[in-house]
């Protein structure tokens, strides 16, 4: 796949002044046997002076904006150039994100008594720095700290220069195998990886603060999928919770309830850790019970559907349903680790594998045009559930959504564009009552939302080319025959963002791009007509 994720990536060291980016950067070059720059370099050869006289001259926002430039020019190479950044340069979190996409961020880490005496032995160096104490650097750490944090890779800046070299090259080659995905949250970061799951307790194991304990959640449906049952006994938890996968019965206060109790029962402390490997009912009932549990603790996510794994794992919204309507209670935690072993899917039926890819579909529609012409060429295996092209396409979509999550962490934006297909097809899923497989709606809710667009003007060559794309992979075209219209109506009537008569939808005027709109509800009732027959229009 012509893709970001297996691109030559540029490597980007970066970390706080002093922390060893120029050494490691030359290392690690060295021994990749690639190019190395240095954004200071960079910015001194165009600007014709020296970095430190840039900076007095331009004062800091005039720097950062040259810098910015530099960085984005790196970040447009595909030759896999390593990268030794400015401690300030991902400063602006928009172009930390464009960075945790782009290239692989390795982020060196020491103490500010270690930065102190490094920069203590090199004073002209840091202008930022000039003239303070250790005091300074704290201070420097606590206010950009959490930038710090947002890497595919944290290591250790102490030690000899081999050894730095030594972890960052393991650093990258795991974020490489395991193509892992950053979602680029300051404190709250985390990472996607995709590799096998009997990886998970180590990983967990590494997490910081090291868990006391784990408490599982597990879905009996998976218990037979490769390695789960392993992966469980090596978490070696305090207590497992098996759940049946049954959301209507399930994914409810008396379904977190049980986690609660057996984590304090358990008596997990705040450093314990919930691990939940399954499908979006465990996953989200375990992501709800840990950001309850004494305030909230941690949660590791092992997603076991495609579903999962492509969107309810990613972002952090967990929570439980409630008689009102499906997950009304609930709250944004972000998990601290990711875990996709696509070789679980092997025992998950086609339709759920399809239901997943509709999923994949919905944010190569509206944010990422690349990825969409890859599920058209992958589209044949794809609807036949293909675990390989499966695997092919989900790191990209999570990559994806990482970034939108990543900009919009409590959806009070461009985070609602995820929701394309999910108006009409919410109802739909409710009209049919939790029958239908929730992508399957979905992608008729998409095949709607692209009519609407169309009717409002954006051209047909775009909507044909999204349903075409949903017409490769299989996916239904029109309403089932049994369900009952009006128990659609009526779930369009309820939707929470219905607004005097019109609906909130998230249209996709055009491959790679969306739109939030208030649609009347005559629009959108031809939309759903038109779901009434295979043939479109
Ligand atoms: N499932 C949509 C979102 O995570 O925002």
């Amino acid at each position: 796949m012509d893709s970001n994720v297996t691109r030559r990536r540029p490597i980007f060291v970066w970390g706080p002044p002093a922390a060893g980016k120029s050494t490691l950067s030359a290392e690690l070059a060295r021994a990749l046997g690639r190019r190395r720059f240095d954004t200071d370099d960079e910015i001194a050869r165009r600007e014709g002076a020296p970095v430190r006289e840039v900076f007095l001259r331009e004062r800091e926002w005039g720097f950062r904006r040259i810098e910015a430039a530099v960085v984005r020019e790196m970040l447009a190479s595909d030759d896999g150039r390593v990268v030794s950044l400015g401690g300030g340069a991902l400063l602006d979190a928009a172009l930390r994100r464009e960075a945790l996409d782009g290239a692989w961020v390795i982020a060196l880490e020491a103490s500010p008594r270690e930065l102190y005496s490094r920069i203590a032995r090199e004073p002209d160096a840091r202008p930022l720095l000039q003239g303070g104490d250790e005091s300074r650097v704290r201070a420097l750490l606590a206010q950009r700290g959490s930038a710090y944090l947002e890497a595919h890779g944290r290591i250790d800046a102490s030690g000899s220069p081999d050894e730095v070299l030594a972890r960052a090259l393991e650093a990258l080659s795991d974020a490489e195998r395991a193509r892992v995905v950053a979602v680029g949250l300051g404190e709250r970061t985390y990472t996607v990886r995709f590799s096998p799951l009997d990886s998970l307790a180590k990983h967990v194991e590494g997490l910081r603060p090291s868990p006391s304990a784990t408490i599982a959640a597990t879905d009996r449906n998976v218990l037979g999928a490769p390695g789960v049952a392993s992966t469980i006994a090596a978490l070696a938890p305090r207590a497992t919770v098996t759940f049946d996968g049954d959301g209507d019965r399930e994914k409810t206060l008396q379904g977190a309830a049980r986690l609660w109790d057996a984590a304090l029962e358990a008596s997990l402390d705040r450093k314990g850790i919930f691990c939940a490997i399954g499908g979006g009912v465990v996953t989200d009932l375990a992501g709800f019970a840990a950001s309850t549990l004494l305030r909230g603790v941690r949660f590791v996510s092992a997603p076991t559907t495609v579903l999962s794994m492509a969107d309810a794992s990613v972002g952090g919204k967990t929570g439980v349903d409630h008689a009102r309507g499906k997950n009304l209670i609930g709250a944004f935690h972000q998990p601290s680790l990711v875990l996709c072993d696509t070789r679980t899917l092997e025992t998950l039926p086609l339709v759920e594998r399809r239901s997943g890819v509709a999923e994949i579909a919905k944010i190569a529609a509206i944010a990422d045009e690349p990825l969409f012409t890859a599920l058209e060429r992958e589209a044949p295996s794809l609807a036949r559930g293909d675990i390989d092209a499966i695997d092919r396409c989900l790191p990209e979509a999570v990559r994806r959504k990482a970034r939108v999550v990543s900009e919009d962490e409590r959806e009070e934006g461009p985070r609602a564009a995820l929701n394309f297909g999910h108006t009409l097809g919410h109802a739909i899923e409710t009209a049919a009552g939790y029958t239908m497989a929730h992508g399957l709606c979905v992608a008729l809710g998409m095949r709607a939302a692209v009519r609407i667009a169309t009717t409002l003007g954006a051209p047909a060559s775009e909507g044909e080319r999204i349903e075409a794309l949903l017409d490769r992979l299989e996916l239904p075209r029109s309403l089932p025959s049994a369900l009952d219209r009006s128990l659609v109506l009526d779930a369009l009537a309820r939707d929470k963002k219905r607004a005097d008569n019109s609906l909130r939808f998230v249209l996709c005027p055009r491959v790679g791009a969306f739109e939030l709109r208030a649609v009347s509800l005559d629009v959108a009732l031809c939309a759903l007509a038109s779901l009434e027959h295979a043939s479109r229009r």
